[in-house]
């Protein structure tokens, strides 16, 4: 099983942090996106589903939603389902189980 772990203080509230999954060599690893919307951390597929660009450098909605700077497309946060494209596909979601001030993400 893929899963990675992290400290919840890692990730401060209002922020989107890509990390990526430990297993695999280097190159083949995959980047996940943990975002802490309103002090709760979700896991999402960190690439945008239309172009590939780093969600990472989007940002954070007030109303949960992560918006990619390149094209515009809207996804939301709870879900990773799209709102607004141009993106089709909504975004893979990851399990994220949260005990004291550690995180652990899984598939
Ligand atoms: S790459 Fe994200 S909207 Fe186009």
């Amino acid at each position: 099983m893929t899963s990675l772990r992290i400290r919840k203080n890692e990730i401060p509230e209002g922020s989107m942090v890509e990390y990526f999954f430990p297993d695999g060599k280097p190159w083949e690893r995959k980047p996940v996106l943990l975002v802490n919307y309103k002090n709760q951390i979700y896991a999402l597929e960190a690439l945008c589903t239309h172009e590939g660009f780093s969600l990472e450098d989007g940002f954070i909605t007030d109303d949960g939603k992560i918006v990619c700077i390149w094209h515009g497309s809207i996804f939301d946060i709870k879900s990773g389902k799209v709102v607004d494209g141009p993106a089709r596909r909504n975004l893979k979601i990851y399990k994220v189980e949260q005990k004291d001030e550690e995180v652990m993400i899984s598939e």
